[in-house]
Parts: structure tokens; sequence; C-alpha cells
């Protein structure tokens, strides 16, 4: 049975900050950013978004009345969550009014979770071919003003729908994995902010990639002429571009080449958006699949989540995947979006709400918001 993605939808704030105009202020020279890490634009989100509010709109972009009679399990992968306790999924229940005989929860590993969910969800479907399991990734990264990871931050959410005969990517059932107790980067649960050993999560994210693609070749018996395509886990993009580079004179010219240009295809939506952290592989795949993928491309994935979990799996894109995706709808999507100043920026990033805030919906464009916040608990809304 063929198991995979048979939607996938997207959603990125309103505002953003323009990459040089942060290189400007920070006084440091714009090239650093746009190329030493590879960035220009950053998605920046409002006090009244969070992982609930980003992962109802990503998934209200692809659900149809129908998905929502055939759903077996929601799974959310988020580091962002707002509640230690409850799941984000739970909250989603209303907003998209979903139907009870569902289970539903959430996954935390930094930023595998998604893809801990989307394993998961092949597990479920192959065990109930009827059903239909939605996995949605989302997150706001955040390290600080004025900190070095300040430049790597971003939010945004992937909702993607996995079924049987899936219309976008079929999930090739290969996979090697890896987990090591690894301190390159961890939010202890009194700080909105990540720390990182910065340098130090690159080594581990490139050793990572190096040991399981030696696994994978041995485990499937392939080499890289196997794949047109490998698509990386891009926190920022330079990062996969150092993954990358570990193949440069152990393929061939072509091959590296090949691969090489379909990565900048993959990264050109996380150029402009920043760091999805458990997205950001997702986001990459629908970049790549809105530039210039191929039907029946053997695509290589590569997850990592600091901490750390690694995986590398296979998956084909399936003939026709153009007509499920709204190409231009998610184009529209990024190129209208508003620049925001460096000043607003920073005080929007200030603003956290507490107990007993009210947000007026008059402020509201955003479809789903967080409308409350009453003895401590967190209420959302959608407008109508
Ligand atoms: N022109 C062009 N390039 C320049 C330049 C210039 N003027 N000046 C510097 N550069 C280049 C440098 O040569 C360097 O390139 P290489 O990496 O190829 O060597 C690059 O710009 C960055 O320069 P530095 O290493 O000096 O930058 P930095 O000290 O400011 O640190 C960083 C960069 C480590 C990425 C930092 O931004 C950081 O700590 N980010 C947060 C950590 C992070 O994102 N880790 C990876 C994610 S872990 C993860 O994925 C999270 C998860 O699971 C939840």
């Amino acid at each position: 049975m063929d198991i995979g993605i048979d939607k996938i939808g997207f959603y990125v704030p309103k505002d953003y900050i323009d990459i040089v105009e942060l290189a400007k202020r920070r006084d440091v020279d714009p090239n650093k950013f746009t190329i030493g890490i590879g960035q220009d634009k950053q998605a920046v989100p409002l006090p009244h978004q969070d992982d609930v509010t980003m992962a109802a709109s990503s998934a209200d972009s692809i659900l149809t009345d129908e998905d929502k009679k055939d759903l077996g399990m929601l799974i959310v992968g988020t580091e962002s969550s707002v509640d230690e306790s409850k799941s984000t999924a739970a909250f989603l229940m209303d907003l998209l009014d979903l139907p009870e005989d569902i289970r539903a929860y959430e996954i935390k590993q930094a930023c595998y979770g998604a893809t801990a969910g989307l394993q998961a969800a092949y597990d479920f479907v192959s065990l109930n071919p009827d059903k239909k399991v939605l996995v949605i990734a989302t997150d706001i990264a955040r390290y600080g003003i004025k900190t070095p990871g300040e430049v790597t931050q971003g939010a945004g959410s992937v909702a993607m729908l996995i079924s049987q005969n899936p219309r976008v990517l079929k999930l090739n059932h290969e996979s090697v994995y890896m987990t090591k107790n690894v301190g390159d980067f961890w939010r202890p649960t009194f700080s909105k902010t990540a720390f990182a050993r910065g340098k130090f999560s690159n080594e581990v994210y490139v050793n990572f990639f190096q040991t399981l693609w030696t696994k994978f070749q041995d485990k499937y018996s392939v080499t890289a002429d196997d794949f047109s395509t490998m698509l990386f886990h891009i926190p920022y993009t330079k990062m996969g571009t150092k993954a990358l580079r570990t193949l440069e004179g152990k393929v061939s010219d072509e091959k590296y080449t090949e691969l090489t240009k379909h990565y900048q295809n993959s990264i050109k939506f996380s150029r402009d958006v920043g760091n999805l952290y458990t997205g950001s592989l997702y986001l990459g795949l629908l970049s790549y699949l809105v530039n210039g993928a191929k039907a029946n491309e053997n695509v290589l994935m590569f997850s990592y989540g600091s901490g750390a979990v690694g995986e590398l799996f296979s998956a084909k894109i399936q003939p026709g995947f153009e007509q499920v995706i709204d190409k231009q709808a998610l184009i529209d999507m990024l190129n209208n979006r508003q620049k925001i100043s460096i000043d607003d920026y920073e005080k929007i990033y200030q603003i956290e709400y507490k107990n007993d805030t009210i947000v007026d919906p008059s402020t509201i464009s955003d479809k789903f918001y967080l409308s409350e916040i009453k003895e401590n608990e967190r209420i959302y809304k959608k407008l109508k």
C-alpha cells in the first residue's frame, strides 16, 4: 500500500523584518546575514499568535469536511507549546471543528517532532488504511534580541494530511535514525528563548547527516545516484548547505551540481521566512514542490532535532502533485506580507500577554487568534 503526504499547507505570519535592516541595526556586515547565514527575511508573529493559532491556520488551508470525516489521528510536532500539560492538538479540536473520535496529541523533540509524527502517521494508516492522519509542525523560533541566534529566528506552520494513495509524496518506508544525548540546543521550561551552542549544533547536525547517510547507503544498497534531490532541516539556509557540501568530491560533479541546484529551489521559502523549527524540513519540501520538483523524483529527507535525534528517509514525488498544491496562493501569501521596522519588531517581541488579557477582535486580521487569558487559561477564537 502506498502511504504518504496527500495534501500540504503552510501558514506564515503577515509581518516580517528585512535581514539587511537587522544587520545594519546590529552593526553587522549585511553579507554575513544574507550570504554567511543565508537569510533574507524573518517572519514576526504578533502577540495574539502562537503555536496553536498558526497550526489552526495551516491545517485550515487544506482540510475539507470530507477529510475531517476520514480523520483518525491528529499529531502536532512543536517545541513552542503554550501549555506544559494540555497538548496543542487538543486546542485545535474546536478551532478546526474536528470529530471527537480521533486520537490527538503533541510530540516534542526539538525540530524532529513533526517527523516523529509523520512516521507515526505512516504506521497508523498502514493499520487503518481508510483513515487519514493530520500532522502539523508549528513553531516560533526565538533566541532573543541581540543574540547570535537572532538572525536565525522565524515562525510558521506546515500541515500535512497523510493517507493511502497520496497525491503529493509517497513515503518509501526506507529510513535510518539515531539518538544521542547532546547539549547543542535547549530551552528550559522557564525560558521563552532558546539556548544554543550554535557552532557545536552545526557540527552535531553535519555529523548526524554523515553517519545516517553512510547507514542509509549500507542498509538499502543505494548511492547518491539513486536520488535527484536531498532536502534538509533548514533552521537557516547555510546549515543545510554545510551538510550538502560533505558530498562534494564524493559524488560525481554532475550529481553534486544537480543536488545543489535542487537544494537552492528548496530553500527559497526558508530564506524569506526563517526558522520554523519542526516545520523547517517540510517548508523546504513545499518550496521544492513549488519551485522545480518533477513527478517521480526520488527524494532523500534529513530531519534533525537538537538534543538530538536525526532521521534520514526516502520518498517519491507523485505524478500530478502540481494539481494538489495551490502554488499561486503560497506565492501570494509570501508576497503579500508587510515589512515592519526593526523598532516595531523589538517592541512586539517584548509583549507577552498575561492573565486577564482580552484581545479586541477588531484589531485582528487573522482567522485564528488568542482571544483571552482567563484564570491562566488561554482561550482561542476564530473570526467568523
Ligand atoms: N560575508 C559573508 N559571510 C560572512 C561574513 C561576511 N561579511 N562574515 C561572516 N560570514 C560567514 C562566516 O564565515 C560563517 O560562515 P561558515 O558558517 O560557512 O563558516 C557564517 O557567516 C556565520 O558566521 P559566524 O560563525 O561568525 O557567526 P556567529 O558566530 O554569529 O554564529 C550561528 C552563527 C552559530 C548560526 C548563530 O547564529 C547561532 O547560534 N544560531 C542559533 C543556533 C542554531 O541555529 N543552531 C542550529 C539549529 S539547531 C536546530 O535545528 C534547532 C532545533 O532542533 C530546535
